[in-house]
């Protein structure tokens, strides 16, 4: 039984919260924190619904020792109750998990990913539309900001 359970969030579930899952799962396992840590992403948008991971990310995740995978889904009101945090990569996605959560508590569980950065904080920024530098840098963001969030885990969860 994990005993923590992650779900990273961005709005169509194939680069951003992809390239977190990719990188936590694999810091995890190095870590020997796997099955401890149960790790999910989604999607704030179902325009991508059913698609693997873009290529663009899925190709830096690679070039860098990491794999990405999973099929895009739309995140439900009831991955509040299935999750202890909701993590968002920008300030709208946070806006969306505000407005699903079903209550104060849910709403609690609400975090954003470079709050774990060190020094970091605000968004990881939409690589969608952009070129493969923005794919550099929001790996470097993720990475940084699971490396962050580890730690958060140990401290708070005695991992
Ligand atoms: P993601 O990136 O939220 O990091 O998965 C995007 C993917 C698709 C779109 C926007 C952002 N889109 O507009 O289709």
């Amino acid at each position: 039984m994990p005993e923590v359970r992650i779900v990273f969030v961005c709005l169509g579930n194939i680069c951003r919260s992809p390239t977190a899952e990719g990188i936590m799962r694999k810091l995890l396992a190095d870590e020997g924190l796997d099955g401890v840590v149960e790790i999910d992403s989604a999607g704030t948008g179902s325009w991508h619904v059913g698609e693997p991971p873009d290529a663009r990310a899925a190709e830096e995740a690679r070039a860098r020792g990491f794999r990405l995978g999973g099929a895009a889904r739309q995140v439900q009101r009831d991955d509040f109750a299935r999750f202890d945090y909701l993590v968002a990569m920008d300030g709208s996605n946070r806006n969306n998990l505000e407005r699903l959560a079903p209550d104060a508590g849910a709403e609690a569980k609400i975090r954003m990913l470079r709050d774990f950065e060190p020094g970091g904080g605000g968004d990881v920024p939409d690589p969608y539309y952009g070129g493969a530098e923005g794919f550099q840098k929001v790996f470097d963001i993720c990475e940084r900001s699971c490396r962050g969030l580890i730690e958060h885990l140990r401290r708070e969860h005695g991992l």
